[in-house]
């Protein structure tokens, strides 16, 4: 859904105008790294609480699978960077992976796996690419890591990436050195973040043979799931302790393995022979401050063509779902929800004050709150009809402004997505049809990779009667190339700029 809410001004019409708050990429990506459980939670966390499930099996299949998906999402982030050239300023996370999952270093069901799970979060305003980036920071926020900083604007790979190298277990250290390097690691940087990788999860007998053998596979266990270290659900410092004390897994498969030649992490471990694993260990717990750092610096590996925005922090006070429309009453109506987000330990405020344009209404939350890492949330619904919301350039809630535009937008209620059609409707008091234009961006499918390709579609506005409270109506009806992935974004523009978006049909997920 949408939030009508701008920072620009209406008479900037050629400017991008009316969208989420403060725009929709920050809108989306925040309420999946802010709204984890209770009201209106996302469901991407759902994934990976708790920590040591597995999703893409369901029932006893997963809990008895010995895999995890949290880990998964790691080691898809790694995959998908390593391949970077820092040099040439090429690769990076750009979700090429899912172009190379035939390629031999990158086999095996994990990258499809999260893909799959990833894919109905993807729309115009959230990469492929931003989802693999923040996937590895909610699995460390969730699983016991210190909070890493996210930063979004990760663009699609259209195909493979050229470059070709990931370390796997029989990599001579040379070449492993090498491919690190690459990608703007040195060896110390690379120790550090193998450990901080192999902290969660195993090397399993089910893709990886060389290294677990068939006495791992039990019923308990069907993918034979051999430990990095004692706890496989907490990313924690545990296995670099249990590596230097030699002690409960010591390190895991890729130390203990017989098989010599698959003894990646012992080479890598050993390569400056354990000074770097010692020191790691001597920062105690502080480990995962290094792990936020090299795991920070993993996520945000790009090409040079890529500029990432500032960090996405947790709104304090969020409008979600703010949007003009017409109630069943034909009226002009301004309705949604404000998000209100309280520190652990901090009570959330009972009322809300929200004032638009003259207009005042003290806000009651729901009774369900939502949690996270970060606090709690309440949410205070409202709908408003009166004539003072014409026009009005701003809502405030609580001394908190948002500007506002309801001159030209695109109507949810006269909006719907069925099979690959669109039925579109524009309201607009002051403009003529003929003066406004339409386009709609919708994820689909496309060829050897599970990412979305987002697809552009035009049509022709024609005016429709009769006008509805003061608002003139313009629809196109459009045809998309096939049915959407996920949401679609529906853009009203003036003179080419963009006025107006909704985000329509969140499909099973939603926001
Ligand atoms: C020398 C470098 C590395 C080698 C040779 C290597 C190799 C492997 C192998 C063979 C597995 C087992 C996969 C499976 O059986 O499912 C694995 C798992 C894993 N690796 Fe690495 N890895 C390396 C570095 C890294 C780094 C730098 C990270 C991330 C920061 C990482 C993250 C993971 C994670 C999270 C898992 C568990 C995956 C799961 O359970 O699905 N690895 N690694
Ligand atoms: C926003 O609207 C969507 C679609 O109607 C709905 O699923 C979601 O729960 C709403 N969120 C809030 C916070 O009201
Ligand atoms: C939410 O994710 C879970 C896996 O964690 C999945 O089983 C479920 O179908 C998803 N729900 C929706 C509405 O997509
Ligand atoms: C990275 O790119 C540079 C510049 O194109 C090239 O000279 C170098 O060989 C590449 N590095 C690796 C390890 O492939
Ligand atoms: C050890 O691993 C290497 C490299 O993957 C493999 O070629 C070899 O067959 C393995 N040896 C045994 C005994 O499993
Ligand atoms: C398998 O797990 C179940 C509980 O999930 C437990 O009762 C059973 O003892 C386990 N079997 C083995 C062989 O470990
Ligand atoms: C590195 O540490 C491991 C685990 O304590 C030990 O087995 C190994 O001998 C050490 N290697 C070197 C070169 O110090
Ligand atoms: C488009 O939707 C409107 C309602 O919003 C409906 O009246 C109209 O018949 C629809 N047009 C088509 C071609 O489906
Ligand atoms: C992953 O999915 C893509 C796209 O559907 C497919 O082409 C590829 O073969 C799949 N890879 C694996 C290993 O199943
Ligand atoms: C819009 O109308 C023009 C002229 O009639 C036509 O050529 C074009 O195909 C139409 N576009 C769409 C998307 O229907």
């Amino acid at each position: 859904m949408l939030a009508r809410v701008t920072l620009l001004a209406i008479h900037v019409l050629s400017a991008e105008g009316a969208l989420y708050y403060p725009d929709a990429r920050t809108s989306f990506l925040e309420h999946i790294l802010v709204d984890n459980w209770g009201a209106y939670a996302s469901n991407f966390s759902s994934a990976i609480t708790p920590c040591a499930r597995y999703v893409t099996q369901t029932g006893d299949a997963a809990l008895k699978s010995g895999r995890t998906t949290a880990a998964q999402w790691i080691r898809v982030l790694f995959h998908d960077m390593i391949t970077a050239n820092v040099t040439a300023g090429t690769g990076g996370v750009d979700a090429s992976i899912g172009f190379e999952t035939a390629r031999g270093e990158k086999s095996g069901s994990a990258f499809n796996d999260s893909f799959t799970f990833w894919r109905p979060f993807v729309n115009d305003a959230v990469s492929m690419a931003d989802l693999v980036a923040l996937g590895t920071v909610m699995s460390d926020n969730l699983c016991g890591g210190r909070m890493m900083q996210y930063k979004a604007g990760r663009v699609d790979a259209s195909s493979a990436g050229l470059t070709t190298g990931v370390p796997a277990p029989e990599t001579d250290l040379d070449t492993t050195l090498l491919y690190f390097e690459r990608a703007g690691f040195d060896r110390a940087d690379a120790i550090g973040l193998t450990a901080c990788g192999h902290t969660l999860s195993s090397v399993h007998h089910g893709g990886i043979p060389d290294v677990v053998d068939a006495t791992a596979v039990t019923p308990n266990n069907s993918n034979g799931g051999a430990d990095f270290d004692s706890t496989r659900g907490v990313f924690g410092p545990l296995v670099v302790q249990e590596y230097v004390s030699w002690a409960g897994q010591k390190g895991g498969p890729l130390v203990t393995t017989s098989n010599i030649s698959t003894q990646s992490d012992r080479r890598l471990y050993e390569s400056d022979n354990n000074a770097t694993m010692q020191a790691l260990l001597a920062q105690g717990p502080d480990f995962l401050d290094t792990c936020v750092s090299l795991m920070g610096r993993a996520i945000d590996t790009m090409p040079y063509s890529v500029n990432l925005r500032s960090p996405i922090t947790p709104m304090a006070i969020k409008p979600v779902n703010v949007t003009y429309d017409f109630g069943v009453d034909g009226k002009l109506k301004l309705s949604g929800n404000i998000r209100v987000l309280s520190a652990a330990g901090a009570s959330s405020p009972s009322s809300l004050d929200l004032s638009i344009n003259g207009y005042h209404a003290s806000l009651t939350a729901e009774d369900s709150t939502g949690s996270s890492v970060f606090g709690t949330t309440a949410y205070f619904p409202f709908s408003v009809s009166s004539d003072l919301i014409r026009n009005a350039p701003s809502f405030s809630v609580s001394a908190t402004s948002f500007a506002l535009q309801g001159q030209i937008f695109v109507a949810p209620s006269m909006t719907t997505i069925t099979g690959a059609t669109v039925n579109a409707t524009i309201a607009s008091s002051g403009h003529a049809c003929s003066s406004l234009s339409i386009e709609v961006h919708s994820p689909n499918r496309q060829g050897y990779t599970l990412a979305p390709k987002v697809m552009q579609a035009g049509g022709n506005l024609t005016a429709v009667a009769p006008r509805i409270d003061g608002c003139g109506l313009c629809r196109a009806v459009m045809q998309l190339a096939d049915i959407p992935t996920d949401s679609i974004a529906v853009n009203a523009l003036v003179s080419g700029g963009v006025v107006d978006t909704l985000f329509q049909n969140g499909g099973a997920v939603g926001w």
